[in-house]
């Protein structure tokens, strides 16, 4: 059931994170709008969205009227206006540069309701460092989803020190209402919780690697096996994204100047080469287009 308030959601970002909690939240009951400035992005989004709600039916996992509720609540623009202008709740899911997004919640701000709540999917920009480019700090909120968004449980809700109780209890019902287990953050902190457990799980993984201890193959292997996590460090950093697990770094070190926190050399090597993991084909693994 949807949360009383909340009927339009609009995504912004159309790319692995976004397209997934689209058809999330269309699959709650939402109406939801995904936009995105790149055509290509939209119409992979929009086929990922058909292919994906259809093998649900074909396996069973949904009934197609479901399907077809979730096809019908979902609608793809290159329009930010025609996506934002009614939406009750927006969930901005862009690339990870903060000027970026400042210059999005400005205009996102101008553009919808007063009432409307404004999250970030952002994996480690706390919110606080986006609410002052609006008029409404009191509706800018971290709502991180974990890759893939559909199979994932997990919300981390994080309530920045200007965030209304009011918006964090919407955005933990919303969360429940698309059948997440939502977490609260009862502080803004780098990373929030996952990311900085899985932190120090990969940087002792490429350590180990870099020290040539043991083959990231047997790394994760090691990991698979002994602490039955589904995948490995290095298969994770590959689904996730490598240039992501860079540009963590780059971030947290531009902030610490602390050398400790450079990404390791192993990382810097993969970013410089294009080798980002599944999404392009290639990181520590080779992917083929059909997988
Ligand atoms: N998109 C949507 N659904 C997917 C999917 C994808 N990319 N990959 C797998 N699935 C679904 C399958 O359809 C299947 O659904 P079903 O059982 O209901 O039919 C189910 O997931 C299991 O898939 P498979 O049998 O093909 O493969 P696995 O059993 O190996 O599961 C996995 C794949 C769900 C990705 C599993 O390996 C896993 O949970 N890995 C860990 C993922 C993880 O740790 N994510 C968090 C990353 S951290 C993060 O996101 C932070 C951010 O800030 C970057």
């Amino acid at each position: 059931m949807t949360v009383k308030g909340i009927e339009k959601l609009c995504v912004v970002g159309a790319g692995k994170m976004g397209h997934q909690i689209a058809v999330c939240a269309a699959l709650g009951g939402y109406s939801v709008t995904c936009t995105d400035t790149v055509p290509e992005m939209l119409r992979e989004a929009e086929e990922f969205a058909d292919t994906w709600l259809d093998s649900r039916v074909a396996k069973g996992k949904i009934a197609e009227a479901v399907a077809n509720e979730a096809r019908a609540n979902l609608t793809f623009t290159s329009s930010l206006e025609k996506a934002a202008s009614d939406a009750d709740m927006v969930i901005e899911a862009i690339f990870e540069k903060l000027d970026l997004k400042r210059e999005l919640f400005a205009t996102l701000d101008s553009m919808c309701p007063t009432r409307a709540i404004l999250a970030t999917n952002s994996s480690y920009i706390v919110g606080s460092q986006i609410a002052d480019a609006t008029r409404r700090p009191d509706r800018v909120i971290n709502m991180h989803f974990f890759n893939p968004a559909l199979v994932m449980k997990l919300v981390e809700v994080v309530k920045g020190p200007e965030v209304s109780d009011e918006t964090a209890d919407t955005v933990m019902a919303v969360s429940r209402s698309l059948g997440k287990v939502p977490v609260l953050l009862a502080k803004e902190i780098y990373g929030f919780l996952i990311n900085r457990l899985l932190d120090a799980l990969n940087q002792e993984a490429l350590y180990l690697h870099d020290m040539g201890v043991a083959t990231y193959e047997d790394i994760d292997l090691a990991v698979v096996n002994a602490l039955g996590h589904p995948m490995g460090p290095f298969r994770l950093m590959d689904l996730t994204g490598i240039d992501l697990s860079y540009l963590v770094r780059m971030e947290l070190y531009r902030k610490t100047g602390d050398t400790r926190d450079k990404p390791s050399p192993t990382i810097v090597e993969k970013y410089t080469r294009g080798e980002w993991g599944e999404r392009v084909g290639k990181g520590f693994y080779e992917y083929s287009k059909e997988k």
